[in-house]
């Protein structure tokens, strides 16, 4: 097998059987932590953290949509991030407005499509605003689809899916004996989007912190401890590296590019 650095010239490795497996993720998740530590490092607010954390958003953006990643998405904002200070809180809410204020142009011009998952209506007006003008305007793009995270929790998109799976049984329109894993899948904000092949975390924490529990069931996880608004094009592109690497076997005996 070949390794393939970065600027990655194929997606594809073609094994002695001539068999060939793709090894550029289709679906790639990213927890974009350590904004706060990194601006603590140097010395600086928070604030210049999430700040520097957003226009990092644009660099990983450009460079998933060049390397063929069909999907991106962006754990933004937690449904545990409303603890925070209000202040920060509101800042973390005004960010996807300003990101999408300066870049959705450009995002536009790199046929990026502009998708959120999470619990929209409960956003500040501001917000749901600018998100719904750039969905709107990219809906009809063919690109890499950007899948902002935004107010997601993934106990409450569960106990929602539960929720509206008993109505379905309650009304006579489902026997529980019907439900099955594409039930559930089609009852969360991922319904439409296939499960992330690969889960990048910053910033050395090795926890989930309630992002896409059931969608990552068999995804390749890596961590770095590097915070993300120093997560570079290097670090992405080592990811990607390591990802080639991963055999994925999703329970058999031989390795397999998909479930
Ligand atoms: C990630 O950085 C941004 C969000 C969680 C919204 P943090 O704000 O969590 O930064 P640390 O983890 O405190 O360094
Ligand atoms: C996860 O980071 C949420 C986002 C990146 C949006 P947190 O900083 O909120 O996670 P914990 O609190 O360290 O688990
Ligand atoms: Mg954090």
């Amino acid at each position: 097998m070949s390794f393939i650095k970065w600027p990655f010239k194929r997606n594809k490795i073609t094994y002695e059987s001539d068999a060939t497996i793709e090894v550029v993720p289709k679906h790639v998740a990213i927890i974009m932590d350590g904004n706060g530590r990194w601006a603590n490092d140097q010395g600086l607010p928070r604030m210049r953290g999430h700040k520097e954390g957003m226009d990092n958003v644009r660099r990983i953006v450009k460079m998933a949509s060049g390397e063929g990643i069909e999907i991106l998405t962006l754990y933004a904002f937690s449904t545990e991030n409303w603890k925070r200070p209000k202040s920060e809180v509101e800042y973390l809410l005004k960010l996807p407005k300003e990101f999408l204020n300066v870049y959705l142009p450009e995002l536009i011009e790199e046929n990026v499509r502009v998708k959120t998952i999470g619990h929209f209506d409960a956003l500040p007006k501001h917000t749901k605003k600018a998100v719904q003008y750039a969905i709107d305007q990219t809906a009809n793009n063919t690109g890499l689809i950007l899948n902002i995270a935004l107010n997601y929790g993934s106990r409450s998109e569960i106990v929602n899916a539960v929720q509206s799976i008993a109505h379905q049984v309650e009304n006579g329109n489902l026997r529980p004996s019907e439900i099955e894993e594409a039930t559930i899948n089609s009852h969360l904000f991922t319904k439409e989007l296939p499960d992330p092949d690969l889960l990048i975390r910053t910033s050395g924490e090795i926890r989930l912190s309630n992002f896409l529990l059931w969608q990552l069931a068999y995804t390749e996880f890596w961590f770095t401890d590097v915070h993300w608004p120093a997560f570079t094009e290097a670090e992405f592109s080592a990811a990607l590296h390591a990802f080639q690497l991963r055999k994925r076997r999703f329970g058999g005996l031989k390795e397999t590019k998909k479930e």
